[in-house]
């Protein structure tokens, strides 16, 4: 594909077209930054859900799953410190009126920069060969140094600043770096100013007994309150996990990349609470754990990269995420946080109530630490939805749109499809369909020549064609078409099931991470 802007565009193109993802109340002219999905992205959506969930619930025996209400108390976010610092620095442009957050303008600043680095890394390894030494290019090449310097000493400024929330050297570094609205080229900047992401709301029937609400930013504190209530009911021993998806809610103001940044959105998040003294030990763990579950799915070693955070958030004492490359470049797609007794401390504080856990080790009482681990599911729909689309050359002048998503996660496993509308041909292919559908989502095809109905599959995901001839009828075997390498073969109609079975199974694909 062309260039990475008409990636992204064909991208969000291809979630319409084919029923993965629409604009929201899109009959209205639709919200800015939030969508619906579609049947297949519905479908999607659920399988990533719970690959997540397997992973992270089912398969350790020190984690259990919840599903906390979006209404919480609302001295919650001021326990959480939501209500105090759950901020964006916001920056306005004065000729374009137009709003923008501040750190984002100088880190796609050191993007840029960044996107020179790779730009000199793949002259070389066209220029050596297989000679080529990326890491030792990396630290000797002059020019990448400098970069590399350049990079480096920016964000560790923009990092202090927010830190000390010196909002006024934010503005001096971005007028200092001479970034221009990226929409209209104006350096024209007003003073960096607060602003707190949380959706407000009310709760009561009457204006002056309603309670003031906030939608949840983020699901972790639903697990934080509920601690004590699911250590004692579940007689869980330090350490363990508290896990759940569900929607989060933060009023974005940098909206514009489709569904990376969306007002209303879904995390998967878990809490795991350990003894004081081990978050160093956990954090690795945890990071190297979640680092697997990504590449279980086979979407390329390269395509990740961690990144440690030079600013912490108002909770943590140590910060990584989990980068993709998305069509726009690396971004965070999940995050790793080791964020102390911060949360249950405060909690107790403000509620007035113990959160504190008998170590019988120890035979002593204390506030646990937390690891968590944090990834937004819409974020990673993009991941998967934005590396499986292709565009693959089929020689002669011909080529295929296949998206190619990881078998266990596709949303429809297997077409069927009856070669002729005739001869009883379809009725058979039902009856495959109908056996098939208690194991798998499948679907009929019979509209239009079976090799335009093999490309329509290819483009919505589907791993599998099952192809119904009229030699099916004498000796009960079909085609089976693989979408990824598009090879043929016959096999018995009775062995459908174990075939398909194999491919999209969760355990097969789980089991990856324990080879990595
Ligand atoms: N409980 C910690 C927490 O919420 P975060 O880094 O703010 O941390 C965690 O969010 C993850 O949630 C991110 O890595 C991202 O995948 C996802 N996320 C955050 N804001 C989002 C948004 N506006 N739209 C989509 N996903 C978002």
């Amino acid at each position: 594909m062309a260039n990475t802007d008409d990636q992204f565009k064909k991208v969000i193109s291809h979630a319409k077209e084919y029923g993965y993802i629409f604009q929201s109340s899109e009959i209205y002219d639709g919200l800015s930054a939030i969508y619906d999905y579609g049947q297949n992205g519905a479908e999607l959506k659920k399988n990533i859900r719970e690959y997540w969930w397997k992973a992270m619930v089912q398969m350790h025996d020190n984690i259990v799953g919840i599903d906390a209400s979006i209404f919480m108390h609302p001295t919650t976010w001021k326990a959480s410190g939501h209500v105090d610092a759950f901020n964006d620095p916001l920056i306005d442009n004065k000729d374009s009126k137009k709003r923008y957050r501040a750190d984002v303008l100088v880190e796609d600043y050191v993007a840029k920069i960044e996107a020179k680095i790779d730009k000199e890394v793949a002259k070389a390894a066209k220029r050596f060969g297989d000679a080529f030494d990326k890491e030792q290019f990396l630290e000797t090449n002059p020019r990448v140094v400098k970069y590399q310097e350049e990079c480096n000493a920016i964000l560790k400024r923009l990092g202090q600043s927010l830190e000390k929330e010196d909002l006024a050297d934010v503005k001096a570094l971005i007028e200092e770096l001479g970034i221009a609205d990226p929409e209209t080229g104006s350096k024209n900047w007003t003073d960096v100013k607060q602003f707190n992401l949380m959706f407000g709301t009310k709760l009561g029937a009457s204006a002056e007994s309603a309670m003031d609400l906030y939608l949840r930013p983020e699901t972790a504190q639903g697990i934080f309150v509920n601690f004590l209530n699911v250590q004692k009911t579940g007689r869980m021993k330090i350490p363990f996990g508290i896990a759940q998806t569900g929607k989060a809610f933060r009023n974005e103001i940098i909206a514009r990349q489709f569904i990376f940044r969306m007002r209303e959105f879904e995390q998967m998040e878990m809490q795991f609470f350990i003894k004081p003294g081990t978050q160093v030990e956990w954090y690795d763990y945890w990071k190297a754990t979640r680092l697997k579950w990504h590449l279980s799915l086979g979407m390329g070693k390269d395509n990740y990269r961690f990144h440690d955070h030079e600013k912490l958030a108002h909770y943590a004492d140590a910060a990584a995420d989990i980068e993709f490359k998305f069509p726009f470049g690396f971004k965070e797609l999940e995050g790793i946080h080791s964020r102390t007794d911060f949360d249950l401390k405060q909690h107790e504080e403000f509620s007035g109530k113990k959160l504190q856990y008998f170590d019988p080790e120890e035979n002593k009482n204390y506030v646990p630490y937390v690891l968590e681990t944090s990834i937004g599911l819409d974020r990673m729909f993009l991941a998967v939805f934005s590396n499986s689309l292709q565009e693959e050359d089929l020689g002669d002048g011909k080529s295929r749109t296949v998206l190619k998503l990881p078998a266990v996660l596709a949303p429809t496993k297997a077409a069927i499809l009856p070669l002729v509308k005739k001869d009883g041909l379809p009725e058979l292919a039902q009856k495959i369909l109908e056996e098939l559908k208690w194991d798998f989502n499948v679907t009929y095809d019979e509209k239009d020549a079976v090799g335009r109905r093999y490309r329509r599959q290819d483009a919505a995901g589907t791993p599998f064609c099952i192809t119904v001839d009229h030699q099916s009828l004498e000796d009960s075997t079909v085609t089976i078409r693989h979408r990824d390498s598009m090879e043929q073969s016959r096999v018995a109609i009775d062995d459908l099931k174990s075939l398909i079975e194999k491919e999209v199974n969760v355990r097969y694909w789980l089991q990856k991470m324990n080879d990595l």
